[in-house]
């Protein structure tokens, strides 16, 4: 199979009206979609990226509204978070209603949901008539892709049709948020972050990261590995530590004027402008010669505690 990449959105529509998989962009990252109602086209999915059958894949809708049919309730925080950030890195955990198949969900009866705030795939959601199921457009447990070539190197021959919407934008994936009893849950870090939802709604989520629960199937610890040894911690030390090794950096702010290769991902300090980056360049330096990465740890407020989150789970 070949493997195009453009920006034909009436082709995206036909090949997954016809049960093939597409990988469409969003402003989180890029997403291996298919019809979530079409078992045969899921399947296909997790076929594609190696993804064990047990963890479970994101519905991708137009609107909230467009949401309610296949959930069984929105309940109000959720409404309220969703007033305010969809479309948008957020995504909700809910009831699922009996339209999703088990697949989707991996046999839970909750299904994520979410909304992409991104134009091409709005309106490819928009012209279809069913949801796309799409987790991160990668070979299972690799980095997430947040351009078309990179969905390209993981997935070339895979499938028919990448839809190149350009670089996403956030570049983590989407925070994802429920209800336990009357909290608000995070239950995945990422663009939208827990200062982000006081900030616009008065709600303090409680955390219940999933990956941190060992009986959580599909949450795995290690999920955004590179293939080269990756080290998160105090840089200078590692550096003496790996003294005569080819280290490459990734830091916020620092240059380390003695590392073979630097990552330097926002001089002026900026976390979005990092966390943009980071996947991009967590992939530079493991397609270079470098023999090891070593990362900082970023400050760990704002977005900065995806950043660590996606990091701690690359280092090995
Ligand atoms: O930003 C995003 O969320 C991207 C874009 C493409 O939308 N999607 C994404 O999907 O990151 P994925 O499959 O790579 O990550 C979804 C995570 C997985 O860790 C999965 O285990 C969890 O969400 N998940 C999905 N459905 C779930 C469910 N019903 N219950 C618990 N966890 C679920
Ligand atoms: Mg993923």
């Amino acid at each position: 199979m070949i493997t195009e990449i453009g920006q034909d959105i009436d082709r995206a529509a036909a090949l997954l009206g016809h049960g093939k998989l597409v990988a469409i962009p969003t402003e989180t990252v890029y997403g291996l979609a298919a019809n979530a109602l079409n078992n045969e086209a899921v399947i296909n999915i997790y076929e594609v990226k190696g993804r064990p059958r047990f963890n479970p894949l994101i519905i991708h809708v137009a609107s909230i509204d467009a949401a309610a049919r296949y959930v069984t309730e929105i309940p109000s925080a959720i409404k309220n978070l969703a007033t305010q950030f969809s479309p948008g890195p957020l995504s909700y955990l809910l009831p699922k209603s009996s339209l999703v198949p088990n697949l989707v969900t991996a046999g839970s009866d909750k299904v994520v949901v979410r909304i992409p705030a991104h134009p091409m795939t709005i309106e490819l959601l928009e012209r279809l008539d069913f949801p796309l199921a799409a987790p991160s457009a990668n070979p299972s447990g690799y980095v997430s892709p947040v351009t078309a070539s990179h969905v390209r190197e993981g997935l070339d021959g895979k499938i028919p049709y990448i839809l190149d919407g350009g670089k996403s934008s956030v570049g983590l994936e989407s925070t994802i948020v429920g209800m336990e009893a009357d909290e608000v849950v995070i239950y995945r870090l990422g663009g939208i972050t827990a200062e982000d939802i006081f900030k616009l709604t008065g709600i303090t989520p409680r955390f219940s990261l999933l990956h941190e629960k060992p009986d959580t199937p599909g949450q795995l610890k290690s999920h955004y590995a590179p293939s080269k040894p990756l080290i998160v911690g105090d840089v200078h030390a590692l550096m003496s530590i790996h003294h005569g090794k080819k280290i490459a950096t990734i830091s916020l702010t620092s240059f380390y004027s003695t590392a073979y290769l630097n990552e330097v991902l926002s001089p002026s300090g900026n976390l979005h402008e990092a966390a943009a980056k980071l996947f991009t360049a967590i992939r530079e330096l493991d397609n270079s010669d470098a023999d090891i990465i070593v990362a900082e740890i970023f400050p760990n407020e704002g977005i900065g505690a995806a950043i660590n989150d996606r990091l701690g789970r690359a280092g090995q």
